[in-house]
Formats: structure tokens, sequence, C-alpha cells
């Protein structure tokens, strides 16, 4: 039978994360161990573990039909491979750093300078974009030491939490890209193995559903009820239980996390009281 092959990041930012995702979406493989492919038991899957820096040639030749890797990744690689899903997790920025010590007064500053990067197409079109003429000086890792080290003014890696500029003595100045990650795909997948990725997106983005959302229930004088129906932007019109307390009525709805914290207090003044908003593990509409 055929199986859909899918690579991950072996270590790093994504990886902990793309793994936890699959599991979420009830596949089960071992991993650990340092093994670089794996099986799932109970879904017609081969998992490689890769650098995320191959993933975008493996996915164009096929080796894998489709990985996680983050947008850096895709569009530093120039690859012909298509974006199924954007996954909502590892965000961060492609961004210009220089050491903290610096009077850096904009972008101009690159000028006739260095700059040290993993990402040298991205950043090559930013400075022409931005009409600056600068060195890029294309290395393979541990970017942030490069100006320490007299090899370079400045560099442009990705920022997430910062932390890594911090320790290095450095100072984001400039952000160049925002991304997240993705799961790309191969443009020509056999229908049989596109049926698998079909089956696996429609778990992908149940999970994800149920991760922006919440389950809220609510109780609410029944005369108030039509102006709380009004606050939330339900999933589906809300269910509406009857209390054992003369008058009142439980309402249970689905609703944006983001959205809740902005109608808390609208729910609160139109008298809304025992207010529980629960999490959601699956999501089916
Ligand atoms: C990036 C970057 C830094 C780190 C920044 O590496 O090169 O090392 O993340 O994160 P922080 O702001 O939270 O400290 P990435 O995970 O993309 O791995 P790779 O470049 O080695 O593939
Ligand atoms: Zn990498």
């Amino acid at each position: 039978m055929s199986k859909l092959k899918i690579a991950l990041q072996k270590s790093g930012r994504l990886s902990e994360k793309s793994v936890a995702l699959l599991e979420e979406c009830g596949l089960k493989f071992p991993n650990g161990g340092g093994k670089l492919i794996t099986e799932s038991s109970n879904f017609p899957v081969e998992i490689l573990f890769l650098r995320d820096d191959d993933i975008p040639q493996y996915v164009e030749q096929k080796v894998a039909h489709i990985g996680i890797i983050g947008e850096n990744v895709l569009l530093e690689s120039r690859k012909d491979i298509s974006i199924s899903e954007k996954l909502n997790f590892s965000g961060c920025r492609l961004s210009l750093a220089v050491p903290k010590e610096i009077d850096y007064e904009g972008l101009s500053y690159f000028n006739g300078r260095k700059i040290a990067t993993t990402y040298p197409n991205i950043l090559s079109g930013y400075l022409a974009e931005n009409g600056i003429s600068a060195t890029v000086e294309v290395i393979s890792g541990s970017v942030e030491i490069a100006p320490g080290i007299g090899l370079s003014d400045g560099i442009c890696d990705i920022v997430s939490s910062g932390s890594t500029l911090l320790s290095n003595g450095l100072r984001e100045v400039d952000s160049v890209l925002r991304s997240q990650a993705v799961m790309v795909s191969n443009k020509n997948l056999d229908p049989e193995i596109q049926l698998i990725l079909d089956r696996l997106l429609f778990r992908i983005r149940a999970v994800r559903k149920a991760k922006e959302n919440k389950y809220i229930l609510l109780n609410s004088p029944n005369g108030r009820l039509e102006e709380i129906i009004r606050i939330l932007p339900g999933m589906n019109s809300p269910t509406i239980l009857p209390l054992a307390k003369e008058g009142w009525s439980s309402l249970h709805s689905v609703i944006s996390e983001e959205k809740f914290w902005e109608i808390i207090d609208e729910l609160k003044e139109a008298g809304a009281e025992g207010i529980l908003v629960v999490p959601i593990e699956k999501m089916i509409l």
C-alpha cells in the first residue's frame, strides 16, 4: 500500500511542535532513539527526520511528498513546491541585527558594510528593494558570532524569543520578513498519495480549529438571552437549556479565544453569570 512520506525537521525550533501536531492528529509512531526514518502504526505515513534546509529540495524531488518547514526556509530555497497549509506555530521573523553598541540610524547603515547570513537569497532581494549596497557573507550556521569575530558588521537571521541575539550582544534593528511553520507539498502527487494527504489535512484543520476556539458556558436571565446571543458570535446558533433556577437559562456556544477577551465585559454587563470557558480537543465542521 502507498504511504505518504512526510519530512520533518530533525532538531531545531520546529521539530518538537511538528511531531506534536502529527500526534494530536492521532498518528502513532516511534520517535526518538535518533532514528531518521519511522513509520506510523495506525496511518499510512512514513516520517523522515531531516535538516530543515534540505526539505524543500527533497519535496521538489519527491523524496518526501510533503514537509513541515518555516516559510523562511521555503522562500530562501526558491524551490517549485506548494504550501498546503499554514500551521500557525513557530512564528518568527527574519531580521537584521547589529552589535548593541552601534549607533544605528536606519538601513543606510549597511551601505558598504558586510552582513553575515544563511539567507542570502531573501537578504539580497531585500537589500536591492531598499537600494542598499552591502556585501552578503554566506555562512552555514552560528551566524550570531560573525560580528564578534570580525567576519561582518551585522547579521540577518531568524529571531524568535530574541534570546540568541541578547546573549551574543546583538540588537534587532530591522525586520525583513515574518514567518511561521507551513506544510509544503510536491506539486504532482499521485492520486492515492493525495487522498492520504487530504485525510491528514482534514485532521490538522480540526486540531487547529480546536486550538483557536473555546467552548463557552454561561448562565443568563431569560430576559437577557437575546442580547447575550447577539454578543456571542457562535459557531452556529447556541444551545439553550433551562436552569433549575426559575427564569434563568444556561447557554453553550463556541467562540474564538481572541474574541472572548474582547467581549467578556459586554457579556457581564448584559447580565451573564457563571461564565466558563473550556478547551476543545477536536473540532469538525
Ligand atoms: C534560529 C536562529 C537562532 C534562533 C533564534 O535558528 O538561527 O539560532 O533560531 O531564536 P531565539 O530568538 O528564540 O533565540 P533555527 O531554529 O531557524 O535553526 P537553524 O537555522 O539552525 O535551522
Ligand atoms: Zn535550518
